[in-house]
């Protein structure tokens, strides 16, 4: 078959297109830790509230620590907001986020991090993240959700972790 020069060459352009995206995609998964959320666990968004870990007394970040020493945070996403506003978490520690979304389709997003997560109705969303720094994270709504959604933020505080002690009891968002 006659492949014009041209062509051929153009051919070869895209094939490098092509095998610099792959590259890229193992080089962030890697090196950054980037990655879709690893599988897949469905939950009743209409029933959220009513009982099991996403109920309104088991939100926040959890007072007991995991096995592997990291940190665990329950988030609910709803019009327009995550639930609880404001939560406060070590630098230096894994964090593992749980996020269910009482409604419609949310993104769950924290910029200059590899937070990025959809928030699908009906699936848990689970990704863990490492802050290096303390300071304060926007936590951001990155899935067109409504009139809202431009408002849908909450806060991040990250402290330094002598400075940190885990909730004596589960916040829920307001604490006493
Ligand atoms: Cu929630 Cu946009």
């Amino acid at each position: 078959m006659h492949i014009d020069t041209l062509e051929r060459k153009w051919l070869y352009v895209a094939l490098a297109m092509v095998l610099l995206f792959v590259g890229a995609i193992f080089y962030t998964a890697l090196s950054r830790g980037i990655h879709p959320p690893s599988h897949v666990e469905t939950i009743d968004s209409a029933a959220l509230h009513l009982s099991g870990e996403f109920a309104e007394d088991k939100l926040g970040v959890q007072r007991e620590l995991l096995a592997d020493g990291s940190v665990q945070v329950r988030l609910v996403a709803g019009r327009y907001g995550f639930y609880p506003r404001e939560i406060e978490i070590p630098a230096g520690k894994q964090i593992r986020f749980r996020l269910a979304s009482m409604d419609v389709l949310h993104g769950m997003h924290i910029p200059m991090t590899n937070m990025s997560t959809m928030v699908v109705p009906g699936f848990v969303s689970e990704i863990t993240t490492l802050f290096p720094k303390p300071g304060e994270y926007p936590l951001l709504c990155n899935e067109y959700c409504g009139l809202g959604h431009d408002h849908m933020w909450s806060k991040v505080t990250v402290v330094a972790q002598e400075y940190w002690r885990a909730p004596t009891s589960t916040t829920g968002g307001a604490r006493p």
